[in-house]
């Protein structure tokens, strides 16, 4: 932070801030900015982030590209504990923003129990040829995979089995809160709650987090992945050699399975030789890795174990596995099995180790940890105050056509929201005409003025869904 300016006070000999006098001011905005607030009129950029050029990989689902509202509503859903079935866990109890949106347990905590499998991270999920998701892939897509946690008898409980209520008392849950009225009549055009939509939602606010603002990147950015990078340290460049040459040329052959730029998953990949079981017992159907992005924090703290089974405490248990994989683990991709049928042996060294494990740290960015349109949007006491009210710029146009006067409103609101446009000539009382907001959330109303009425008010005003 920048240093204060002092004034000095002659008289008294006391050294007072410049900034006292605004001190009071001050702490009233403090106070205010604290509570969080979701303008839906003016939603924040997920659909147009800035995506580096060398990035090519995307599994967008054809009927679900992302928009702006969408990944808002997929935003608060995410929050939003109302999805379990005793209000307590959300999406983000185990999907943790400043953890890259995973969780530090090994199994997570849900509404009956715990994860039978280590939570996973949720970066870049939309760049990668994988679509499949899960760490067995047995989720088609991503909107497929959203609302299964909420089926989930363990994690958000709305199975409608064992005692749990089912899915369509959720959709009567929420189509009972006016503000999900509002959000899916401004995505979906009616506020009609759907399983589907949910799901729609839900998975493109997933898809839009996204996290390149990594060393990695500043370097990638200006070299391919065969040259050495100017901004990384020689550690890092032989770490970076390693990890990308295959296991015949000296390397360690990591990129064959998670694949650089995007370092997501070969869609091919068989598992990795870690089949344990959370809880005990044998599991070999782990094929997909989230990419390698942000494996650790700004520190180069991990944010909790690796793998399905969590039982790689640190980067360094990781690159030993690879180093000496065990025999005999049925079904093994046949990348980490030589000609002669042994397992790899990398043979690395300690220096090497440390090489491949410098390079992963290169891999972590910083906005991602941080970024408001990926935090929660709810005050700590749950409460979601949300503008729908036009508030930015509403312009006013007169014209005069044969003698008759019009005037002209133009204001931004919520996408398909119905809103009232209100004429007054003293404030008090009103008349009140409905008008809907475009698919753009463009409000436009033209009303005649009546001879006489020489001062007139206008404003738009919110209008409630009709309850369905
Ligand atoms: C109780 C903890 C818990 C809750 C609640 C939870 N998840 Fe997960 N999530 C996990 C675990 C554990 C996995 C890995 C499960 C597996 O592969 O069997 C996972 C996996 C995922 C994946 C797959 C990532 C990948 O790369 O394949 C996505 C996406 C995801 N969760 C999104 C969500 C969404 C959206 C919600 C809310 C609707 C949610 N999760 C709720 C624990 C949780
Ligand atoms: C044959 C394909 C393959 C190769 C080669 C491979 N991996 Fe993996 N990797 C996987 C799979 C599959 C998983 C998920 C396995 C699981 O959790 O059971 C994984 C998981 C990981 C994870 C944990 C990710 C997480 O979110 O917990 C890290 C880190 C990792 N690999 C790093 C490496 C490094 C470093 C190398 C090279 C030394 C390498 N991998 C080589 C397929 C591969």
């Amino acid at each position: 932070m920048a240093h204060r300016s002092l004034a000095h006070n002659g008289k008294s000999g006391y050294w007072i801030p410049w900034s006292m006098l605004f001190l009071f001011p001050l702490l009233a905005a403090t106070v205010l900015a604290q509570e969080k607030v979701l303008d839906l009129t003016n939603p924040a950029d997920y659909a147009n982030q800035s995506i580096p050029a060398y990035i090519t990989k995307d599994n967008t689902t054809a009927d679900n590209a992302i928009t702006d509202l969408g990944a808002t509503l997929g935003r608060v859903l995410f929050y939003d504990k109302r999805l379990s079935r005793d209000d307590s866990i959300s999406c983000s109890s185990c999907h943790r923003q400043e953890k890259a949106f995973s969780d530090t347990a090994i199994a997570s905590t849900g509404v009956a129990g715990t994860t039978g499998r280590h939570s996973m991270r949720l970066v870049n999920p939309r760049f990668a040829s994988e679509a499949k998701f899960f760490w067995d892939e047995r989720a088609s897509s991503l909107e497929v995979q959203a609302t299964q946690p909420i089926h989930d008898h363990f994690e958000m409980g709305f199975s409608g089995t064992l005692g749990d209520p089912a899915f369509s008392d959720l959709v009567v849950k929420l189509s009972a809160i006016e503000e999900y009225q509002v959000l899916f009549k401004g995505v979906f055009g009616n506020a009609t709650l759907t399983e589907e939509r949910v799901g729609k939602a839900i998975a493109q606010f997933v898809r839009s987090i996204q996290s390149f603002d990594s060393k990695y990147d500043a370097g990638r950015a200006t070299r391919n992945d065969g040259q050495d990078f100017p901004n990384f340290t020689a550690s890092e460049n032989a770490g970076k050699m390693l990890f990308t040459a295959p296991p015949n040329n000296g390397g360690a052959g990591c990129a064959g399975c998670h694949r650089p730029p995007e370092f997501d998953i070969d869609p091919n990949s068989g598992h990795n030789g870690v089949v344990s079981k959370i809880g005990g017992g044998t599991d070999t159907t782990n094929t997909r890795s989230p990419s390698l992005r942000d494996l650790v924090d700004a520190n180069g703290v991990p944010h909790g174990a690796f793998m399905h089974d969590g039982s790689k405490p640190s980067l360094l248990s990781v690159i030993d596995h690879y180093n000496s994989i065990p025999a005999n683990v049925p079904g093994l991709d046949r990348r980490l099995v030589r000609a002669n049928g042994q397992t790899q042996q990398l043979n690395l060294t300690a220096g090497q180790k440390s090489d491949i494990e410098a390079f992963l740290r290169t891999l972590t960015g910083t906005s991602i940890y941080t970024d408001e349109k990926f935090s929660n949007p709810f005050n700590p006491d749950d409460t979601l105050p949300i503008v729908v009210l036009p508030h930015d710029s509403a312009e006013m146009t007169l014209s005069d056509q044969n003698g008759v006067q019009s005037v002209t409103l133009c204001a931004s609101g919520v996408p398909n929201v119905d809103y009232l446009f209100q004429a007054s000539t003293d404030l008090v009382h009103w008349t009140s005409s409905p008008v809907t907001a475009t698919a753009n959330g463009d409000l436009v109303m033209t009303a005649p003025i009546a001879a006489g009425d020489k001062k007139l008010f206008y404003r738009f005003a919110y209008q409630a869904v009709p309850s369905l």
